[in-house]
């Protein structure tokens, strides 16, 4: 099972279903702020639509195609982070994440994503990570933007998000680009 201790406050740890409680809850509390870009926030109603979410992530990870991680800071889940898919054919995988508002602004996203990019980098052997988001996400961005992603491109009116099409930035790092140093 994917655990990591990033430091003494900070922990990923794939999702198991003594999680889904708390992580209804969360996203309960912070539905609005999470609403702003992510569709799903919306959707999860109950915790058993968390303890749906875990069982297929769990089902992902037994087939080698990715995961999705609670990332616990000071003992309290303050977010999610986790591979949308693992294609090793192509030797690529992307990254999505989210926090809760008040865990925002102290780094937990971008130490949270240079741990998934260096397993991806040095124990999936993987070449390229890439990061999506909105083009009006700035905080989202600025992850990516962070760590020394390239920008490929702007995919346009590439999701539908409530009640529009947003487009979105695509951010890539290959594996001899490395990640810059924190
Ligand atoms: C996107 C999201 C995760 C970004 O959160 P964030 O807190 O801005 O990102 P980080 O945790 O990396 O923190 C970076 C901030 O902490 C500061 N910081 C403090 N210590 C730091 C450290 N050790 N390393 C990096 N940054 C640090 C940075 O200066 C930056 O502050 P700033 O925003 O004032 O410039 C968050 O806004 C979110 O979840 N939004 C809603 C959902 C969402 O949009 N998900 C992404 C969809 S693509």
């Amino acid at each position: 099972m994917f655990s990591y201790s990033i430091d003494d406050e900070l922990q990923l740890r794939l999702y198991d279903q003594r999680d889904a409680e708390t992580m209804h809850e969360v996203v309960v509390r912070n539905r609005e702020h999470l609403n702003r870009w992510l569709p799903w926030a919306g959707v999860q109603q109950s915790a058993d639509d968390s303890r749906a979410f875990i069982r297929r992530n769990l089902v992902q990870y037994s087939e080698d195609n990715g995961f999705s991680a609670g990332i616990w800071y000071r003992g309290e889940l303050v977010g999610g982070i986790g591979y949308h898919y693992w294609d090793f054919h192509n030797s690529k995988t992307e990254i999505g994440y989210w926090l809760v508002e008040n865990a925002q602004g102290k780094g937990i996203m971008t130490r949270s994503v240079k741990t998934l990019i260096e397993y991806a980098f040095n124990i999936l052997q993987i070449n390229r990570v890439e990061i999506r988001a909105a083009t009006e996400n700035t905080r989202s961005r600025a992850v990516p933007e962070r760590l020394g992603f390239k920008l490929d491109g702007i995919l346009r009116r590439q999701s539908w998000l409530h009640d529009r099409f947003v487009d979105h930035a695509v951010y890539s790092l290959l594996r001899d680009e490395g990640t810059h140093g924190l």
